[in-house]
């Protein structure tokens, strides 16, 4: 259709097709009998029979089939023939799930995340998908929030790559070619730093620190094209977030040029009242409305109150005309005046859906995304076939529940057990099972008691898996916890292992940094697994058996123990930070009971190889400023390092963090093997946000290149502007 066309079309409808336009919701709650993942309170909502037939969108109808006869059905009633526009949580793959995006942070690979998100967008989009709300680019730094496996992690720049990769997964370069979904960016703005990790608590964030450390990664986001943004369920700076006119209209759309629609979360227009931001349901709408909502998500105060708005002048016509103008533009980018069907094909969904090539790409992502954390040399596991075997057991040895939140319902992946199976002789692995771990949500977060004679079944192995972890269910939307321990008998079967003289590798499942310093010292190996998704036991089983090198390194921080959280590497030094040479015992940053560090930094990460960092130099000719260093292999196993440039700016009219990473480049050695990489240093990368504005200072510069955030070789040099004379902001 051309503008000309839906200007028309926006003319000819009434108000109240207007508001219901503007509404989103589940089939059922406007008359369909089609049950769908609820994904918040149900409210049992069920909109009035006059908005009905012309609501806008649906969300979270999952198959060709109910797509296909929802759209139809809808097209016969509603008076204009709009067609529907459907939504879903596609956040980390649809039948092919991948690892959780903490776990594809890992991987420090953008393109990871694009073709991830390409094959989620084909495999939904089949299933009658227009719209996945994805990616989450909620920067983290707080693992008692249950949604930080949702997010790409703790550091500004990587979510950014990784968050610009996944809009440019799912949309491609038009979207109404086939198998292209539009990307909702979510959750506008600064959701994963509630208070205490508790989901849906305050968030109070300076605007400085909103700009610096929050704002980058929806940015990026939105530059990548991402068509639509949803607001978030907190406040910032005491204002809940859907009625917030500085973050919608300020920031969104006159600062970052950004015309598309804005959706609410799920109810997070009706929860305003409840924030005690809105009286009622009227002033609900209202406040959201003038902040900039152009669809509210599973509530109906638009439907309710927009006559009487319109009626009483709060609202204007024209305001309402604009919100509806950029849903139908959305709708006409993606063909649906033309085809309202799009891709749904049951046969298509047949023929893509979990397909070979889709499996091959997410067991490559998630062996990619898994961390090695400690290796005493007993992994690779090497057995010589000889009467010893090698133990597994724990909950997560057989379990194919290992997809982590977002994944539908029914959904399971490829055991650890049968990857093995698949690597090792089967009659070299004693499977020994221990129970499985239950939820918190039920009341029981933990696995039976192994008794004493249980290790005694293991007599015959010199090595043993421990495959262990927490619920999926626990993690997610509604799974913050304030404890972040192993369960008490998983501690306990493990430590038991260990003291029976076996060597012991933990594979650690889990949607957060897990609190694992109290089992540490009884593992000789332990690998993050995180939730890998559909190929899970496959890509754990090529790590383990050397198959393939592990390459990972953390996007997250791993507390030394609850107690430190936040504890992030980018961090401000203080004006008495602790350092290992100060003599000064007590008046310092620090605490008397716990090291400052963390067990395990941002960019941690071994692999079976060894690298070492030599000859850092800094090379400032007259139209360029780069960094480089010489990385060798010094053992004999090819691998693939990450490494990573972290610039600390010395001085400036704001503090600035202590190391922030400003590039990275991963690097594949063949044993003895050295490179040289080289990082060219920009004005962007050195300036930062100050009320709002970007700006550069001249200064003094720390530039650290290294393996993790905590490990760099490092050069002081003062910079000017005059270095970039060529460069633009
Ligand atoms: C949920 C989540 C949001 C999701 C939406 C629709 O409450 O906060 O991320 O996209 O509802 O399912």
């Amino acid at each position: 259709m051309t503008q000309d066309q839906i200007m028309k079309l926006i003319s000819s409808m009434t108000l109240e097709e207007k508001a219901a336009q503007m509404t989103q919701l589940a089939p059922v709650n406007f008359g369909f009998n089609c049950v769908t993942p609820l994904t918040g309170p149900d409210s049992g909502l069920r909109i009035r029979p006059e908005f009905s037939a012309s609501i806008g969108s649906v969300l979270n109808c999952g198959s060709a089939e109910d797509m296909i006869r929802i759209q139809k059905e809808h097209l016969e009633n509603d008076p204009h023939k709009i067609p529907l526009l459907f939504m879903a949580d596609v956040v980390h793959g649809f039948k092919t799930v991948f690892p959780i995006p903490l776990a594809v942070g890992c991987s420090f690979s953008p393109e990871n995340a694009r073709e991830a998100a390409q094959i989620a967008a084909e495999e939904s989009s089949v299933s009658g998908i227009h719209v996945t709300f994805a990616p989450m680019a909620d920067l983290v730094r707080d693992p008692r929030w249950g949604r930080v496996m949702e997010s790409f992690g703790e550091d500004p720049l990587l979510n950014s790559r990784m968050c610009a990769a996944a809009v440019k997964g799912y949309q491609g370069s038009k979207l109404s070619s086939p198998y292209r979904t539009a990307s909702c960016v979510k959750h506008f703005a600064a959701y994963g730093s509630p208070e205490g990790g508790r989901e849906y608590n305050t968030v109070d964030l300076s605007d400085n620190e909103l700009y610096n450390s929050y704002l980058p990664a929806y940015t990026a986001a939105l530059e990548a094209g991402a068509r639509m943004v949803m607001t978030a369920f907190n406040t910032v700076d005491l204002i809940p977030a859907t009625a917030s006119e500085k973050l919608i209209n300020d920031i969104l759309r006159k600062e970052r040029h950004f015309n598309g629609p804005v959706i609410s979360d799920y109810n997070s227009v009706g929860e305003l009242i409840e924030h005690g931001a809105a009286e009622n349901g009227y002033e609900a709408a209202c406040k959201s409305l003038k902040a900039g909502v152009d669809i509210e998500m599973m509530s109906s105060h638009f439907c309710a109150h927009l006559r009487e708005l319109v009626n009483n002048g709060q609202i204007t016509e024209q305001m309402i005309d604009k919100a509806v103008l950029r849903i139908l533009n959305l709708k006409n980018e993606l063909g649906l005046f033309e085809n309202p069907f799009k891709d749904a094909s049951r046969e298509a969904e047949a023929s893509i859906h979990l397909s070979e090539k889709n499996r091959e790409a997410a067991r490559r992502i998630a062996r990619e995304s898994a961390v090695l954390l400690k290796n005493n040399g007993v992994l690779p596991v090497s057995f010589s076939g000889a009467p010893e075997k090698i133990g597994l057991t724990g909950p997560f040895a057989s379990s194919p529940y290992i997809l982590g939140g977002w994944s539908a319902g029914n959904q399971t992946g490829i055991p650890l057990y049968e990857g093995l199976c698949g690597r090792i002789p089967r009659e070299c692995i004693r499977l020994e099972d221990c129970g499985q771990i239950g939820s918190c949500l039920e009341g029981n977060p933990d696995i039976p008691a192994p008794d004493a004679s249980f290790y005694a079944r293991f007599k015959d192995c010199g090595t043993v898996i421990v495959a262990a972890g927490e619920h999926q269910e626990d993690t997610g939307e509604g799974g913050s916890k304030a404890f972040l321990r192993l369960s008490p008998n998983q501690e306990k079967l493990i430590q038991q292992m260990s003291h029976s003289g076996k060597r012991v590798i933990l594979i650690l499942f889990s949607g957060r940094p897990l609190e694992i310093a109290p089992i540490e010292p009884y593992c000789d190996a332990i690998l993050q697994a995180w939730f890998p998704g559909t190929e899970s036991g496959n890509a754990l089983a090529e790590l383990i058996t050397g198959a393939y090198n592990p390459s990972g390194r953390l996007s997250i921080s791993f507390p030394y123990t609850v107690g430190q959280i936040p504890v992030y590497y980018n961090h401000y030094q203080t004006g008495r930070p602790k350092r290992q040479e100060s003599t000064d015992t007590r008046y310092v940053s620090r605490y008397l009971d716990c090291p400052n560090e963390p067990l395990y930094c941002f960019g941690y990460g071994l692999s079976y190889s060894e690298f070492h960092y030599s000859n850092l130099q800094i090379r400032n000719s007259s139209h360029s400023l780069t960094a480089s260093v010489t990385v060798t292999n010094v053992s004999d196993i090819t691998g693939c390092e990450t490494v990573q440039f972290y610039i600390r700016d010395l001085s400036a009219s704001l503090v600035r963090p202590a190391a922030e990473l400003k590039d990275f480049s991963k690097v594949h050695l063949t044993g003895g093997e050295s490179k040289t990489v080289s990082f060219t240093i920009t004005k962007e990368m050195l300036s930062f946000y100050k009320d709002g504005r970007k700006i550069f200072e001249d200064g003094y510069f720390l530039i650290m290149i290294g393996k993790n955030s905590a490990v760099t070789l490092k050069q002081k040099l003062y910079i000017t502007e005059q270095q970039f004379k060529k460069e633009t902001l």
